[in-house]
């Protein structure tokens, strides 16, 4: 068995997942769950991408307090063979990798408080499943993620993930794309939050860079405070292109022999986005 940070704690399977245990949630949570969605669902028309817009039309999320992860997954097992699975919060990357490239989506079972609305230290089912699941709801972007995830299980043999890491922080949190001239969100630390949305999309300060691969895998992100560089892609078709294409080994290797970059920091091959 390979190691794991730390084992599940009581309660918890061995592949991190525990039972959702709806039933538990207080009508103050549910609360909490149609504010936020109603909130940030409001808000995103003229920011999100085309295709999350599609997906929370599809998993109609607002209105009724926290979903049943089972209800969920009739919705997403239809549009692309996707399921939620409920973990207690973030989980080993092994565990990740392994529930990803099985086209599970590990789900946090806590949200965040009344006092703490716009925020949570930890990702919580708010930022998981309004978040991330309705772009899994989109065919070529869950093939993206389950490649992710496989090329994620090739990389601990090698003692890369920490280039995938930020591959996904990258794409699969932060990233932008180009639709019909106009920057768009699709990632789930953007969705899931307004100002950084906002910043990410309008700020004169944020730079916004074409992805190239290897470049987003050299480039360190900001845990605490929103990111100086967004990449933006054209496509998700393009996204899974390149996912599934490169050649990880190699480029492991000539990117061990490159400095990490900084967020806001600029390279002389950055192709710089202008809208339009
Ligand atoms: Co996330």
């Amino acid at each position: 068995m390979l190691p794991t940070l730390e084992s599940p704690p009581p309660g918890v399977a061995e592949d991190w997942t525990l039972p959702q245990d709806w039933q538990r949630f207080t009508p103050d949570q549910h609360a909490v769950w149609d504010m936020l969605c109603e909130r940030q669902a409001a808000a995103m028309g003229d920011y999100a991408a085309e295709a999350f817009l599609h997906g929370l039309s599809i998993l109609d999320l607002s209105g009724s307090g926290i979903p049943r992860l089972s209800e969920l997954n009739q919705q997403l097992g239809t549009a692309t063979g996707w399921q939620l699975v409920a973990v207690p919060g973030v989980i080993p990357n092994h565990a990740f990798f392994r529930h990803l490239a099985a086209r599970r989506f590990p789900v946090a079972n806590k949200l965040r408080s009344l006092d703490n609305l716009a925020y949570s230290e930890e990702p919580d089912m708010f930022h998981d499943i309004f978040g991330h699941v309705p772009m899994l709801t989109n065919p070529v972007f869950a093939d993206f993620m389950q490649a992710w995830a496989q090329a994620g299980l090739r990389a601990e043999g090698l003692g890369a993930s920490d280039f995938l890491g930020r591959l996904y922080l990258h794409t699969v949190e932060f990233g932008l794309v180009a639709e019909g001239g106009q920057l768009r969100a699709y990632g789930a630390g953007l969705l899931s939050s307004l100002a950084e949305t906002t910043h990410a999309i309008t700020s004169p300060d944020a730079r916004r860079i074409t992805l190239d691969i290897g470049r987003v895998m050299r480039t360190d992100y900001h845990f605490d405070r929103f990111q100086e560089s967004y990449f933006v892609v054209d496509s998700f078709d393009e996204l899974l292109r390149v996912t599934a294409e490169t050649d990880f080994a190699s480029l492991y290797v000539e990117l061990s022999a490159l400095p990490l970059l900084k967020s806001g920091e600029a390279t002389a091959s950055d192709v710089v986005y202008h809208a339009g």
